[in-house]
């Protein structure tokens, strides 16, 4: 009989510029040192096919079609060949980003709306959903700020305030509706404080784990 417990899906998620590819890789960290194996992934990407549709999201021009069924695309294979089978042999999978962002840049920021990509999500992961999301919000005015103008521009850091104004919005919505599941993170703090907050809320997911 297979006891093996499944590992928990924790994703990061906020506005281009709010900072949270800061705390990936120390978020996985944290959880190592607490003897927790951990997958590391973000989408769009995370396989070899993803990270090609990635580079075609991130710079191609194409429709909000195209670009809705590619997202939902490159996350079918992520979820076949790296989530799923490492969530049922235990592992953690921390991702950054996951259909929030959907919701989020697609249906508010390219104003799709809701209903087409909750029918996506029901047909590519009816059952999943992550354990834990961290939302990374900050004040546009501060998210602009914080790009990286450094390297050129993708498509979506390209997009006016407006378009991030309607995608923050969607995340907070988010955020209000699943409360459990959404923790707001005021990335206007410093790095330390968001640690702070974030490794209460690991503690807790750890203990809870080691308790069931
Ligand atoms: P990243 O900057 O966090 O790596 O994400 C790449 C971009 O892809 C980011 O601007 C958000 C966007 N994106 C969507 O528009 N929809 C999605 O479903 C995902 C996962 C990302």
């Amino acid at each position: 009989m297979n006891t093996q417990q499944r590992g928990l899906f924790l994703t990061l998620e906020g506005v281009d510029g709010a900072g949270k590819s800061t705390h990936v890789q120390w978020l996985v960290d944290q959880l190592t040192e607490r003897g927790v194996q951990v997958v590391c992934t973000r989408e769009p990407g995370g396989t070899a096919l993803g990270e090609k549709l990635r580079a075609l999201l991130l710079h191609e021009p194409m429709s909000l079609e195209c670009e809705t069924l590619l997202m939902f695309a490159a996350r079918a294979e992520h979820l076949q060949a790296v989530i799923e089978p490492a969530l049922r042999a235990g592992q953690w999978v921390v991702c950054d980003r996951f259909t929030d962002a959907t919701f989020a840049y697609q249906g508010g920021g390219r104003e799709l709306g809701v209903e087409r990509i909750a029918v996506l999500e029901r047909w590519v992961h009816p059952a999943l959903q992550p354990d834990c999301t961290w939302l990374f919000d900050v004040p546009l005015a501060v998210a602009r700020e914080r790009l990286d103008r450094t390297r050129e521009q993708d498509r979506f850091e390209q997009e006016a305030a407006a378009f991030f104004e309607r995608t923050r919005a969607v995340y907070l919505a988010r955020a209000q509706q699943e409360p459990l599941r959404i923790q707001r993170v005021d990335a206007t703090q410093s790095v330390d404080q968001i640690r702070q907050q974030i490794v209460l809320q690991l503690e807790q997911l750890v203990t809870e784990r080691r308790l069931t």
